[in-house]
């Protein structure tokens, strides 16, 4: 099978199907939700849809616990409902990406089931087992942590051994040591690509491999354990014989989210001599405004710009990166990385896809990021849904209770359930997302901000991403050209060149919210420029240049 490598000029959008389109009034988004909106997704322009797990569930983490892997979640319809929409998107040129989540199960899982019986169980080696520590073996068996908060390990009284869950207790962690496991991953695969799907986005992919022994992590605040488990040097082989033995008979493509992802894991993961992932989720850029993900700190351009070319840079005729600045596990990127836009939430949405995405790499749109969705107004901590808010503070409220008030200060703008709020398609009751009562509140904003009045409006953030994806696909400058970034310190612009074949894009993109003033750089010597994009509505020279709020243009140089 002849790989065509289409993921280098895809434009990919994520649907959380839980929060998309509800077909049924349960309250619930699903398949045929998504059925409904694919002539939507078609007029905006996506290749490729990624979509979060639909598989069965008892949804601890939505669908990110998985209790069949060849099934469709009851709530979100059945197999020939899936069948139904692979069709519709193909019909329509747009390609499937399943979520794959194989670093964990569910703890309803039948191998979970099985294996938590006895110690002989033939499922047994399927997970991690291992017996507690301290006097009366009461303790955990190390210190890892929970990725969610807390240890890592769940006693489990049938069989007098504890149990390995990086996530919640309800996510038992897949011993990948055993082949048997490697295998039923392989067979997983294989059943999804023969039944029509184009690739995977797998889920914490860089957890699965163990260190033998399961030693105990270096101090961390937080997260203990991580140099045993993340980017372990067995990883190696076994998405390698994912791919040859699997993935390399089809023409799909695979993503891998990698939570700690440098340069150089990237490289190993990405290079196409290697055989293993075609594509990563690296998360520096996600920490330009915090700590650790997790706690606030000010945003800063000069540090994101950082971060975007040094994997630029690093990443290029190596391997191959995302762009994103959303996703189900992310605040929206408004305000975010624009700060108090005030009047212009319109131009400064448009100018953080600018920015994004004339870079290399596969773009992803999450959905709602189209129409410029922000974060959800929470008034207190019983508002979220999200395991996550719950183990937090779960360790919150036994070491540091006096802490909640503060916690709440971060969950409100970083809590997961800000962007699963559900997509605003028009001004109508709960946005048109459901006739019943939607699982989550739907943002109290959707009379001015859904899908219904961006489509009418030809000035809408929706049609400026129309725009950038149709100028984007097939242009061989932004999917092969060189980077070149200038004025990396400065704090108000980002502004870079990519070149091909003697043609040059230059893009130049004010992050702030008031007018700033800019020179081409002596050296960018040209004989036309021509304005092939810009959001805002007057004509622009190359010269004159003193930046609108929020402004963002693209040259193309000759
Ligand atoms: C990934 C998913 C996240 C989930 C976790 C455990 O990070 O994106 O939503 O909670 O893995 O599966
Ligand atoms: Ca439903």
């Amino acid at each position: 099978m002849k790989r065509t490598r289409w993921y280098k000029d895809a434009f990919i959008y994520q649907i959380y199907p839980r929060s998309f389109c509800d077909s049924n009034g349960d309250g619930i988004g699903d398949l045929r939700g998504i059925i409904s909106k694919l002539d939507y997704l078609k007029e905006l322009g996506v290749t490729a849809v990624w979509l979060s797990p639909c598989y069965k569930s008892p949804n601890d983490d939505n669908g990110y616990d998985i209790s069949d892997y060849r099934d469709i979640m009851d709530e979100f319809g059945t197999l020939e409902d899936w069948e139904e929409m692979v069709e519709g998107m193909h019909k329509r040129g747009i390609k499937l990406i399943m979520d794959l989540v194989v670093n964990h199960t569910s703890d309803e899982h039948y191998w979970f089931q099985e294996a938590r019986k006895s110690k002989d169980n033939p499922y047994r080696d399927y997970y991690i087992w291992s017996k507690g520590k301290g006097k009366n073996g009461k303790k955990p068996p190390n210190n890892w942590t929970s990725r969610f908060g807390g240890s890592a390990w769940e006693y489990c009284e049938e069989t007098d051994e504890y149990y390995l869950h990086l996530f919640t207790k309800k996510q038992p962690d897949l011993n990948w040591k055993n082949p048997k496991v490697r295998q039923e991953v392989h067979d997983i695969v294989k059943y999804w690509l023969d039944k029509g799907c184009d690739g995977f986005r797998c889920d914490v992919i860089t957890y699965i491999a163990k260190e033998d022994g399961l030693p105990d992590g270096r101090w961390n605040i937080a997260l203990r354990g991580d140099e045993h488990f993340n980017n372990h040097p067995t990883i190696h082989s076994y998405l390698h014989a994912l791919n040859k033995e699997v993935l390399s008979n089809y023409d799909c493509m695979t993503v891998g989210e990698g939570p700690g992802m440098n340069v150089e894991n990237a490289i190993k993961y990405t290079s196409e001599e290697n055989e293993e992932l075609d594509t990563v989720f690296t998360f520096e850029h996600m920490n330009t405004d915090t700590y650790f993900q997790l706690i606030p700190r000010k945003f800063k351009l000069s540090r994101l710009k950082k971060v975007f070319a040094k994997y630029q840079h690093g990443l290029r005729n190596k391997g191959w990166n995302s762009l994103y600045f959303e996703n189900h596990d992310q605040p929206r990127c408004l305000p975010r990385f624009v700060g108090d836009y005030g009047p212009y939430r319109k131009q400064a949405a448009k100018m953080l896809a600018v920015a994004l995405y004339m870079q290399q790499g596969t773009p992803y749109i999450y959905q709602g990021q189209e129409i410029g969705m922000t974060n959800y107004p929470w008034k207190s901590l019983d508002e979220f849904q999200d395991v996550m808010v719950k183990y937090v503070m779960g360790v919150i409220n036994k070491i540091a209770p006096f802490l909640k008030g503060y916690v709440f200060k971060v969950m409100k703008w970083r809590a997961r359930d800000n962007a699963r709020t559900p997509m605003q398609w028009n001004d109508e009751e709960n946005a048109g997302f459901t006739t019943g009562k939607p699982w989550l509140p739907v943002n109290p904003n959707y009379k001015e901000i859904n899908v219904a009045d961006a489509m009418k409006d030809e000035d809408s953030i929706f049609h400026f991403y129309k725009k950038l994806i149709r100028f984007r696909l097939g242009n061989k400058i932004i999917i092969h050209g060189t980077f070149r970034q200038m004025y990396e310190k400065s704090n108000d612009i980002y502004c870079y060149e990519r070149s091909y074949e003697g043609q040059r894009l230059m893009v130049i993109c004010n992050f702030k919210n008031k007018e700033v003033g800019f020179k081409l750089p002596a050296e960018v010597v040209y004989d036309s420029a021509e304005l092939v994009l810009h959001n805002y509505d007057y004509d622009r020279k190359l010269e004159d240049m003193k930046l609108r709020p929020y402004e963002a243009m693209v040259f193309l140089l000759k």
